[in-house]
């Protein structure tokens, strides 16, 4: 019996009281079947917007199911404020479970390390000394040394491209890390 017969004969049975409460039904699937097309239409045409509503967002795996996950009750941009460590990042997600967040166990662990690998906690390269450099960039002491010399020698870092012209230093490697710089 297909969905209209069964309507109809449905009808036929009904009394005023159980047509209300069939209409009053009716209405509501009416209204979850559109919103729902509504709802899937956005999903399909999600990762093309997401590409360009996020440019912060560095592209890596995880990317797609961490904007998801994370945009359900705020702007997935409270991310960006604070980069964090793994231990960071960790307690943050344990955090926003408490507040309702749901999801997989390896939805959360794609979701874990693409904040780790794309939002390291932040080394203000003007402030920073040449040992927190080396450790929150990943550079070598000469390297972080290059830096703090160059720093007090020339005044402060503005951009990656000033960073990126100091001599001795592997400019790929800052790079890798800019998502980790302060100015
Ligand atoms: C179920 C709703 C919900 C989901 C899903 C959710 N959050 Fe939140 N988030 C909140 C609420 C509520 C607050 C404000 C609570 C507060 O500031 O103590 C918040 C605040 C934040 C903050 C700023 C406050 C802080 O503690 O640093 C960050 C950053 C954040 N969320 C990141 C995330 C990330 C990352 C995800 C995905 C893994 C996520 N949220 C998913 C509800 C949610």
């Amino acid at each position: 019996m297909n969905l209209l017969s069964r309507v109809g004969s449905t009808l036929k049975r009904a009394t005023p009281a159980r047509l209300a409460v069939f209409c009053f039904a009716f209405t509501i699937l009416g209204v979850s079947i559109l919103g729902g097309s509504v709802v899937s239409a956005k999903q399909s045409a999600a990762p093309a917007a997401q590409a360009d509503a996020h440019p912060e967002f560095p592209a890596g795996p995880g990317r797609d199911v961490t904007l998801r996950l994370c945009s359900k009750c705020h702007s997935a941009n409270n991310i960006l404020a604070t980069g964090r460590t793994p231990e960071g990042w960790q307690e943050l997600i344990i955090k926003m479970t408490t507040m309702g967040l749901q999801g997989t166990d390896e939805e959360f662990t794609a979701t874990l390390d693409y904040l780790t690998a794309s939002f390291p906690p932040k080394v203000n390269v003007n402030k920073a000394t040449a040992a927190q450099i080396s450790a929150g960039l990943a550079l070598t002491a000469d390297e972080a040394k290059a830096i703090v010399d160059y720093r007090e020698k020339n005044g402060d870092f503005k951009a990656i491209e000033d960073l990126k012209k100091v001599a001795g230093v592997d400019a790929a490697k800052i790079e890798a890390k800019k998502n980790a710089l302060q100015f």
